[in-house]
């Protein structure tokens, strides 16, 4: 985790705009918990690598909104991160305006037209999880660079050109190797010489301190920068992409691309408390899977149990488990099926499905399997979080899926592809790479969109924007963004504090509670365990890799950047 202050002249401006200190205070109902992580005037960009975080928080100090800075921070992070950062994958974007108007975008990966729902079945019946996981037949057809040309028709004030400029610059001149990213991509190269060969630019040792340029990349954003959207949906770009991966057995074409569109949703919005949390509505599962488990547990005081305690865990560990039952059974691409949303998270349901909870035992799940842990993968996907000069908040979340996506590199225009086909249920009651078990609602359909577990999100506080808050980690995602909001709101930790405090994971099935290495008390996991709960004990990994901003109540912002990666606030 770093942080750093641009300079200077942009903080100068601040003075101009900062609101009277004195006028916040008097709305704030607390203590509000001093700031530990770095603390800006007026804009920050918080994400998964120094490089995206300053090029977009220059495009803040240029006078860019959060929409120019969420365009520049999503292709830088596809130059400086091609761990998760991509052109061939797809996300979420929940935003809000200074004047409190909220929205969100889903630029989620699609089905190809070829793709049908027994598609990654033998003949048996049986799964076969590599051809939904690795190399061509596992991408769906890549929605990132629809989302950045939506997002910039619709709220974007500088050029095109103007933002790639110094992405384009930064693929060309390299990316310094780090340290985790070393380890990173020792741990999966010879996956990438077998699927890509070892001519591709990863395929070589990468040592911390080495440089990795990316010509073929920085040729394939400077045609997006002259000929627009279209390029890459049905242009020579869009052309060499079909055939990259027709030749390899996949099944995107030209024709997936052109139809390809990204979509503007409602977010989810609900009150926790007395916060305002709004959140990404289906294709992903994390707003209405948050909102359950906030709404279960808001009748308890979780302040009082103290945080980390047993019974706070066990209280979490119960709303969480419901709610992913409900997730796997109910949530999917809701332009293909019904959803209950509303049912969901009625108050007089929420209760019931507390009814049966009880601090004297743990719920057991309703078929305990075998938990195989390591589906839990710690940093596949990135999340970033943007605040502007104007008040204007912007939560991103974006992913290749597993780490490197499908491992297959689309050499001639540089970037990996997506392995998103994996999160469909390839056959209902059989896990995925994350042990989430699906149904019928996110079963496999020609045009149909993955159900997602990814929770960019913002919270408002006394109708103010308060936090803005997301991570990676696959189906961890939920859980790690509702437990770095409760560190703030019930436990009075900053946001540097939340970000990088202990955290711990259940999904109803398996039916295993899982803690992060440190931070947990072996006398509270054993009475946990005493109460049936059964716990991770050989494979304790990372949880979430939290990126995320707070609204001081004078106005300055604090970044939280997580520890556990490469992340790193730059503000002004
Ligand atoms: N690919 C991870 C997710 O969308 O949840």
């Amino acid at each position: 985790m770093k942080q750093v202050l641009l300079p200077v002249r942009a903080r100068q401006a601040a003075l101009f705009v900062l609101l009277p200190t004195f006028l916040l205070l008097t709305r704030c109902r607390q203590a509000a918990p001093t700031p530990t992580g770095l603390v800006a005037e007026r804009a920050m960009v918080v994400s998964a690598r120094e490089e995206a975080s300053r090029i977009g928080a220059e495009v803040l100090a240029r006078g860019g909104n959060a929409f120019d800075a969420m365009v520049a921070t999503e292709m830088a992070l596809a130059v400086a991160y091609p761990f998760a950062g991509n052109l061939g994958g797809g996300g979420f974007m929940v935003y809000r305006l200074n004047d409190g108007t909220v929205g969100s975008l889903d630029y989620r990966e699609k089905a190809p037209l070829a793709a049908h729902r027994d598609m990654y079945l033998d003949s048996l019946g049986n799964p076969l999880p590599d051809l939904s996981r690795k190399g061509a037949t596992a991408a769906g057809v890549p929605g990132t660079v629809a989302g950045i040309f939506a997002v910039h028709e619709k709220f974007g004030t500088l050029p095109m050109e103007e933002l790639l400029a110094p992405v384009i610059a930064l693929a060309e001149k390299g990316v310094r190797v780090t340290a985790k990213q070393a380890e990173r991509l020792g741990g999966v190269r010879n996956d990438l010489i077998t699927i890509n060969g070892d001519s591709i630019p990863f395929a070589a040792e990468s040592l911390e301190g080495d440089t990795l340029k990316y010509p073929a990349l920085a040729q394939t954003l400077k045609r997006l920068a002259a000929n627009g959207r279209d390029e890459f949906y049905g242009g020579h770009t869009g052309k060499v992409l079909a055939d990259f991966v027709q030749a390899r057995g996949g099944f995107i074409t030209l024709e997936d691309l052109k139809r390809y569109q990204a979509v503007w949703r409602d977010p989810v919005v609900f009150g926790y408390k007395d916060l305002k949390i709004i959140s990404m509505a289906p294709p992903s599962s994390g707003g209405v899977t948050m909102n359950q488990i906030l709404k279960m547990m808001e009748p308890y005081d979780l302040r009082e149990m103290g945080m980390h305690s047993a019974r706070a865990i066990q209280l979490f560990t119960e709303a969480a488990r419901r709610a992913y039952a409900d997730r796997n059974y109910y949530l999917g691409d809701p332009d293909f099926v019904e959803i209950p949303r509303e049912t969901l998270v009625d108050d007089e349901y929420l209760k019931q499905r507390m009814a049966d909870f009880s601090f004297e035992k743990a719920t057991p799940s309703n078929a305990v399997r075998e938990g195989s842990l390591q589906v839990y993968e710690s940093a596949e996907t990135t999340h970033y979080s943007i605040v502007d000069t104007q008040g204007n908040a912007v939560s991103v979340t974006t992913t290749l899926n597993g780490a490197y996506g499908s491992k297959l590199y689309c050499t001639p225009l540089g970037f990996f592809l997506n392995n998103e086909m994996d999160d469909f249920s390839l056959k209902a009651g059989v896990p995925n790479m994350f042990g989430l078990i699906g149904a019928e609602a996110n079963s496999i359909a020609p045009e149909k969109r993955m159900l997602s577990s990814m929770t960019p999100t913002i919270v408002e506080r006394d109708g103010d924007l308060w936090l803005v808050v997301g991570t990676p980690g696959g189906s961890t995602i939920i859980t790690a963004v509702t437990q770095t909001i409760l560190n703030v709101h019930e436990f009075d930790l900053s946001m540097q504090q939340a970000v990088d405090a202990p955290r711990f994971h259940h999904q109803w099935l398996p039916d295993m509670l899982v803690f992060e290495p440190e931070g947990f008390s072996p006398a509270m996991k054993d009475s946990l365990r005493l109460l049936g709960y059964p716990i991770n004990e050989g494979l304790t990994p990372i949880i979430g890799k939290v990126d995320a901003i707070r609204v001081l109540p004078d106005g300055r912002l604090e970044g939280g950047a997580d520890h556990r990666g490469d992340d790193t606030a730059v503000g002004f």
